[in-house]
């Protein structure tokens, strides 16, 4: 069974997603703590599921690098075998990122290398592009540059908003990051391999 512990900074629906596949009999992986960098409002679900959770807030560490070593501090109390950052809006120093990676992945609104960092649904509207996309990759070094584990095309829609492409994206990237986990799970998916592929 592939444990996993999933990083969030806000409402958790793709926590809730994850939690709820996690819990259907047969599925390969289990959650075992949810951290978050501020009381993020998807604690409720990890709460929901009698998962644990720990909160290190990034505004009581005087840099992100002493913030990055307490999370880091608490990622291996768990030592889960894979991180999930799922709308995890920090950037995670490079040190605590080099000592997960590959066995650390994101789930990004845009299909990157389309639009990167912590706006791609906005970006992508203010482009005047007529499709993004979802995409789940393995977190590096650099900002959404990692290897591309899966992605799928979303059309943009005529009167669209950020709020009504975000919902639109949002189901696709619950279902990208529930299967590439399973893959994960099931060996299906070999990170390292991946990894190594695109180093
Ligand atoms: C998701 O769309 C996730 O991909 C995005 O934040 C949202 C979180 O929603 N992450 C990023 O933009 C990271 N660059 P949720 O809290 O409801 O799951």
């Amino acid at each position: 069974m592939l444990t996993v512990a999933v990083l969030i900074s806000g409402a958790g629906s793709n926590l809730r997603a994850l939690l709820e596949a996690a819990s259907a009999p047969g599925f390969p992986a289990r959650v075992i703590a949810v951290g978050a960098d501020r009381e993020a409002d998807g604690f409720a679900h990890a709460e929901h599921f009698g998962i644990p959770t720990f909160l290190v807030p990034f505004g009581a560490f005087a840099s992100r690098e002493e913030w990055g070593a307490e999370l880091g501090a608490q990622l291996a109390v768990w030592n889960p075998d894979l991180v999930v950052l799922s709308g995890m809006m920090r950037l995670l120093p490079a040190d605590l990122v080099a000592e997960w990676e590959p066995r650390i992945i994101n789930t990004h609104p845009a299909y990157l290398p389309e639009f990167p960092g912590a706006h791609g649904v906005r970006d992508a509207l203010a482009a005047g592009v007529d499709q993004t996309g979802a995409s789940v990759i393995v977190v590096d070094s650099g900002v959404d540059t990692g290897p591309i584990l899966a992605q799928e095309r979303i059309p943009v829609l005529p009167g669209d908003d950020e709020d009504s492409l975000h919902e639109r994206i949002k189901p696709v990237e619950r279902r990208l990051l529930i299967d590439v986990v399973r893959r994960i799970a099931e060996g299906e998916l070999d990170l390292a391999a991946t990894a190594s592929r695109t180093a």
